[in-house]
């Protein structure tokens, strides 16, 4: 067994004998602009690599036992990058779709895209759809991948929708609790984020899951995303178990 592999169980080890493992980790994947700067390559090439720690990601989390991901794939505001870079993104969408769908759908992951769709190519849309369509079945992680998404949109759609079904007198104001309004989030039926999980050092949560966030524990961790992996994602999880969870109550005892 090569050294890293073996690095790497014992680290898989140490998590699952290190207490919860967390139902949801969401991640904001950032630093691939930089990783191919700093190897004198354009910015999709960065992003081309930050695909397969998308696949490292996912190995890591299914063999950690995690049931929900979300992963930050395009912002709203990254509709404003160079035509070039955005329609790169694209590209790498269909093409994660073409390389990854058959794969994950053999080992359960089932894959719902949140954001706002309307903006997609069709080509685009197609791919959403295909992935979508071929992994319907699975049951041991929902992958979710956050594509044209901006979280203040999201809760104003949330808001909208209800809006309608009280007009429509279908509800009423006082209907709208938290677990409603969260389910009329497009990350309905994925608990809460136990855990956010930042790449390359930046302290922002940049327009992401921003209702959903609440109580999360947070992990920023200085790797590129491109460098990221399995290793990567069981410290996340280590350093999470390290965290006392309280959602603003005190500690027995304290
Ligand atoms: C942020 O890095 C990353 C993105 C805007 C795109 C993330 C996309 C991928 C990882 C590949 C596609 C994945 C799927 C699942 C289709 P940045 O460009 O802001 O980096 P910088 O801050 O260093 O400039």
């Amino acid at each position: 067994m090569s050294d890293r592999k073996h690095g790497l169980d014992a680290l898989l080890e140490q998590v699952q004998s290190g207490g919860d493992v967390p139902a949801h980790v969401a991640i904001i994947m950032d630093g691939n602009g930089r990783w191919a700067s700093e190897r004198g390559l354009p910015r999709w090439m960065g992003h081309r690599e930050g695909m397969k720690s998308v696949r490292r990601c996912v190995t890591g989390a299914l063999d950690l036992g995690i049931r929900h991901v979300t992963l930050y794939a395009f912002s709203k505001e990254n509709w404003s990058r160079p035509l070039e870079e955005v329609s790169a993104l694209m590209r790498l969408l269909s093409e994660y779709v073409e390389r990854e769908r058959q794969a994950l759908a053999e080992k359960g992951v089932r894959v719902r895209v949140i954001g706002d769709l309307s903006r997609l190519s069709k080509q685009a849309l197609k791919a959403v759809e295909s992935i979508q369509g071929t992994t319907e079945g699975g049951e041991e992680l929902m992958l979710n991948l956050a594509i044209s998404y901006g979280s203040r949109d999201e809760i104003l759609q949330a808001a909208r929708s209800l809006a309608m079904e009280c007009v429509a007198g279908e509800i009423s104001p006082a209907d709208i609790t938290e677990d409603r309004f969260a389910s009329a989030l497009y990350t309905s039926g994925s608990p809460d984020p136990d855990l956010l999980v930042r790449t390359s050092g930046e302290m922002r949560v940049s327009n992401f899951l921003l209702w959903q966030i609440a109580y999360s524990e947070i992990h920023v961790t200085p790797v590129l995303w491109p460098d990221f992996g399995e290793s990567d994602l069981y410290e996340a999880v280590l350093d999470y178990q390290r965290r006392e969870r309280r959602f603003g109550r005190v500690t027995l005892g304290a």
